[in-house]
């Protein structure tokens, strides 16, 4: 069966890939398919000297479909291997989607868990009926991969459940192993579902955590013990929009609470506590992980379906989406602040900077923009503020920053976030994605970008003043397989 998958998939290669690698929107430093489709990031970890990378991958169909378990691996987050497809979907028990799941390393061991998803053919809900969500787990030590073991399947589950019961996420907390679960009741309400295992391999009910107006579903969730604080991060789906935040389709965000709410079985998410993570037109599915220099790690999906008429120009060239840069998250004053780690200083090349610019109410231009792999970092000491390069347009006004997409957009047109007081800005630009974050990330707006032509120019207007640093940025290295 692998076989014959390998074969598929080599004859898409030959097709598209001269088209894909061809194509002027493939980003210089950003991870993207090598053919076809891309979303969630997946069993992230430090293993040995490699950090592992694996994602949902398509690459028999450019709209997702198919879901296998793409591979890639690096030493510095500058060189990079892509590895072969890791996990198929071979097997009955996940016949049709090796979905979203978890690494945990332990003992020179990779055990990783995922969803193993099997739709019927036929007319059904698939909510209700027609489909299963077995919980899988199977362990790696860097050579060979082991037979697939099924730990939990829908009848394990607790009975006011529907069959949407997935995304494992593995950690360990006080001398214990816990997977949690993200899922949807029969009364349409999103849910987490806790086990817990002293050997990784036999698993046991721990709890539940319901939410209040938080959607029908909550996806990929993920827990993080800090600073006596228990964060979890999870991706509901049903949330109503709100004027500055939630207004993509789906939405990523977490929740901070003291660490002993983990052990108290009253304890409920509500709207309230719940922080979104980027207010860009793209982040879903975000997966953390800590490293062992203590660094907790977050990966996002960069993609989003929008509900209008967007659509994205990639698919005619065989490929759609990308992750996000790995960025390292801290919690500060009850949020988490996102900053691409520092490795990424090893992409810069040439530096320019502009210093003691007093802003006026008229645009003011420079010619500085030479490639679209970029960073730029501005520091300003401003209330009114509007910088406008590659057809977007970032203005910040009455504690309202907003992203402005012209044409580059494809339909999209605008995303707001609130914020009191603005004084560090910085852009991580490559040839079609947009990484913003505000106040050293205390807030960030992913997304991505099309533009058809070079434009050179960067414009500022404003009050008060302001200076900006700008690195181009060179592509990350690929190592021969
Ligand atoms: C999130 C998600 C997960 C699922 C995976 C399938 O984007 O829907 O819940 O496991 O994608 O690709």
């Amino acid at each position: 069966m692998i076989d014959n998958f390998k074969k598929k998939i080599e004859e898409k290669k030959k097709k598209y890939g001269s088209i894909v690698s061809g194509d002027k929107w493939r980003n210089s430093y950003h991870i993207m398919p090598e053919i076809g489709w891309i979303n969630d990031p997946n069993g992230l970890c430090k293993f040995g000297d490699n950090y592992h990378i694996f994602y949902q991958y398509s690459p028999l169909d450019v709209n997702g479909g198919l879901k296998f378990w793409g591979h890639i691996t690096t030493k510095d987050f500058v060189h990079y291997k892509q590895e072969p497809i890791f996990l198929y979907p071979d097997k009955s028990f996940d016949k049709t989607g090796v979905y979203s799941g978890s690494a945990f390393v332990k003992d020179k061991e990779m055990f990783l868990f995922y969803t193993g998803n099997v739709k019927y053919e036929g007319n059904y809900d698939y909510i209700l009926k027609g489909r299963e969500h077995n919980t899988i787990f199977v362990e790696y030590d860097g050579q060979n991969v082991s037979d697939k073991t099924v730990l939990f399947t829908n009848d394990d589950y607790p009975e006011d459940v529907t069959l949407h019961v997935r995304d494992p996420k593995v950690f360990e907390y006080k001398d214990q192993y816990y997977m949690v679960l993200g899922a949807r009741s029969k009364e349409n309400k999103g849910l987490l579902l806790v086990y817990q295992s002293s050997n990784l391999k036999e698993w046991s009910y721990f709890r539940r955590i319901e939410g209040n107006a938080l959607g029908y579903m909550w996806e990929c969730p993920d827990m993080i013990f800090q600073d006596g604080k228990f964060i979890t991060i999870f991706s509901p789906q049903g949330l109503q929009k709100e004027k500055y935040q939630f207004q993509n389709q789906y939405q990523s965000g977490y929740i901070v609470k003291d660490e002993k709410a983990f052990f108290d079985e009253n304890e409920t998410f509500s709207l309230e506590e719940f922080i979104e993570l980027d207010k860009g037109f793209d982040f879903y599915a975000p997966q953390t992980f800590q490293d062992d220099k203590k660094r907790t790690i977050l990966i996002a999906w960069v993609g989003m379906p929008d509900e209008n008429n967007h659509k994205n120009p990639t698919v005619e060239k065989y490929w759609q989406h990308q992750l996000s840069l790995p960025r390292q998250i801290e919690l500060k004053d009850g949020r988490l602040y996102q900053q691409p780690i520092e490795e990424l200083k090893q992409l810069r090349t040439s530096q320019m900077e502009l210093t003691h610019i007093t802003l006026t109410e008229d645009k003011q231009q420079w010619n500085i923009i030479e490639q679209y792999a970029f960073e730029l970092q501005l520091e300003l000491l401003s209330d009114f503020f509007v910088i406008e390069f590659r057809d977007v347009t970032l203005q910040y006004k009455d504690n309202v920053f907003t992203l402005k997409m012209g044409k580059c957009g494809y339909g999209r047109k605008e995303r707001r976030v609130k914020i009191e007081k603005l004084s560090h800005l910085q852009i991580f630009s490559d040839q079609s994605s947009l990484e913003i974050f505000l106040n050293d990330g205390q807030e960030c707006m992913t997304t991505r970008i099309y533009n058809d032509t070079m434009i050179s120019t960067l414009q500022m207007a404003g009050s008060g003043s302001c200076s900006l640093k700008k690195y181009n940025l060179q592509a990350i290295q690929y190592d021969e397989k």
